[in-house]
């Protein structure tokens, strides 16, 4: 039955990990993937996440599933993470998912039983495995235009205006900060009004949230979700912990989802987690663990915000090095959209063309879009980057 398959193409981000890998030239970077490195170019374990590790292993007394729904200990502590309750939501359900992905791929399945007609709109352009992962679950998608990619900016009213035009109960994907590809927030006054228009049209907020923490702060960064939960009668949130506590590989996120009072709340619990006993049945539980020991203990919760700062502030840092290295060369191209984004991301604004050179001939990796993940720069590879790019953008 195979015979009839053709060999998918290499995803758009993950693919450059090999490729990057394979490339046997010493001096080649990699501003691909979404991951963290240092200034030495790793991505270690977080030393608050080793702790927690080593207090599970000593403490853990069992490894039997523990539901659909993961843990209720994790559970609480992120819905407090994420929405900034100190007690919980009536009209909120939070479940443990195997990361922002598969919190994602649970919301379209609630969202296919729910509304299966529905519109999604997501931004143009967005996460590059949002289309694939909502629009291959069965979900009808539009996109919305939200980036500017000649004068580096949010088109805001081009935004509102296509929300506008949606139809009540039609759901609005939004990044709640640290937007994937753009690095491009709204400001506080623009969540304000993305906001009125989403309750004056009665659409449904659908936030993804895999950065919290990688902007301003962890609060901050929240605003979107705080200031519309406050507003919308349904909501639906995908958080990530892949990022903000490292824990990449081991799958650790969550979803929750606002309904409009509490007994609807328990008709949606329990139809979520028969979506997840059809899907993976029950979350992984190891990262899950290491995350509510942190947002349990004071000690630990401290370290961890001290080490999420450490991680944001050499993001910004890198920033601002390439774009004054870039000034310092190139001075007729203006990189100052690259301080102006905030999180992992960015886009360089160049051509494909140029993407293509800059890899043949630099072996400088980043995704087609011209999209870059500034934790791939360091004080010691920022003049080569520089002067590749420099090249590269004068060679037309
Ligand atoms: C990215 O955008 O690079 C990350 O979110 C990793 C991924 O899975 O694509």
């Amino acid at each position: 039955m195979f015979e009839t398959l053709s060999a998918a193409s290499a995803d758009a981000i993950l693919g450059l990990i090999a490729e990057h890998r394979n490339d046997p030239r010493p001096e080649k970077i990699d501003l691909g993937v979404g991951v963290y490195r240092t200034a030495e170019g790793a991505t270690p374990v977080l030393d608050v996440v080793k702790a927690a590790e080593r207090e599970l292993v000593a403490n853990q007394d069992s490894k039997a599933y523990i539901g659909t729904a993961g843990a209720a200990d994790f559970n609480s502590a992120m819905q407090a993470l994420v929405f900034g309750t100190t007690s919980p939501d009536k009209r909120l359900v939070t479940l443990q998912t195997p990361g922002g992905s598969g919190s994602l791929r649970v919301a379209a399945g609630l969202i296919l039983r729910s509304s299966p007609d529905t519109t999604v709109w997501v931004s143009e352009p967005t996460w590059a495995n949002h289309v694939p992962l909502l629009g291959g679950a069965g979900l009808n998608l539009k996109p919305y235009p939200y980036y500017d990619t000649s004068s580096h900016v949010i088109r805001i009213d081009a935004m509102l205006e296509t929300l506008r035009s949606a139809v009540a109960g039609d759901i609005v994907l939004l990044h709640a900060c640290c937007h994937n590809p753009s690095g491009l927030d709204p400001s506080a006054e623009q969540w304000r009004a993305i906001t009125e228009v989403i309750v004056e049209r009665e659409l449904v907020p659908f936030i993804d949230m895999a950065y919290q923490g990688f902007a301003e702060d962890i609060d901050a960064d929240a605003y979107a979700i705080r200031h519309m939960a406050e507003r919308v009668p349904e909501m639906i949130v995908a958080s990530s912990c892949s990022k903000n506590f490292g824990l990449y590989r081991d799958r650790v996120g969550t979803l929750s989802i606002l309904s409009a009072d509490s007994k609807t709340r328990d008709v949606v619990d329990s139809q979520v987690n028969n979506v997840v006993r059809t899907i993976y049945s029950v979350p992984p539980d190891h990262g899950a663990a290491v995350v509510s020991l942190i947002l349990h203990n004071d000690a630990l919760r401290s370290a961890w915000v001290g080490e999420l700062t450490d991680m944001r502030e050499r993001l910004r840092d890198m920033r601002v090095l390439l774009n004054d290295s870039l000034l310092a060369k190139v001075p007729q191209h203006d990189f100052s959209h690259l301080v102006r984004a905030t999180g992992m991301f960015c886009f360089l604004g160049v051509s494909v063309e140029q993407v293509a050179r800059l890899k043949k001939d630099f072996g400088v990796y980043m995704v087609d879009s011209s999209r870059i993940n500034v934790a791939g720069i360091t004080p010691a590879n920022v003049a080569y980057l520089a002067d590749s790019i420099a090249a590269t953008v004068a060679g037309g």
